[in-house]
């Protein structure tokens, strides 16, 4: 697997891929929502990538991107951190540690940008992913609650 930083004529060229990963991120993590939101997101990366906040990894096989990891520098109080926005890896290649290598390179950026933290929200129910991030070294800092109320 080849892990490496891309750029937005990278997305571009892939274009169809990222759109497919954002889908399936976003399904995995909001089954309610409806309506393209995963074509937003890819419109909001490009300009990201373009005006630099965004630091995105991809994961290609033989050539074939295979996943993506979105993340950014948050301030926190005194301190910075980079917030991991999205990740996900294509379903035919879970399980290999895909995710676990896209996780050591935005760790490895942090590093370089003298980062020591980072963060990211994930739904509850995504067994999958918790336990992804929990054999990473994450680990529950708050909880984020809701409450809907009855129309
Ligand atoms: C969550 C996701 C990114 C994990 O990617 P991955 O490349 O399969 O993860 P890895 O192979 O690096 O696995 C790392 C750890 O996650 C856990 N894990 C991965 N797949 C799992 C599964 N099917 N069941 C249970 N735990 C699993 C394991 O602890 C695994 O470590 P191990 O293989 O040593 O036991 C991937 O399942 C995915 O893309 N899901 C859909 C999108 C999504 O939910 N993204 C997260 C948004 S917050």
């Amino acid at each position: 697997m080849d892990i490496k930083q891309i750029n937005e004529e990278e997305v571009a060229a892939n274009e169809f891929e990222v759109r497919a990963l954002l889908s399936e991120i976003l399904t995995a993590n909001f089954s309610d929502i409806e309506g393209d939101f995963a074509g937003a997101y890819y419109d909001k990366l490009i300009v990201f990538l373009q005006n630099g906040t965004a630091i995105l990894f991809g994961a290609f096989d033989r050539g074939q991107l295979v996943g993506i990891l979105w993340g950014y520098e948050v301030d926190n109080f005194d301190h910075k951190r980079i917030h991991i926005n999205m990740i996900g890896v294509k379903s035919d290649f879970r399980g290999q540690g895909v995710a676990t290598e896209l996780m050591h390179a935005i760790e490895h950026i942090a590093v370089l940008r003298n980062i020591c933290e980072l963060e990211l929200m994930v739904n509850a129910c995504n067994d999958r992913a918790v336990r992804c991030y929990q054999k990473g070294g994450y680990y529950v800092e708050r909880y984020k609650m809701l409450k809907v109320l009855s129309k």
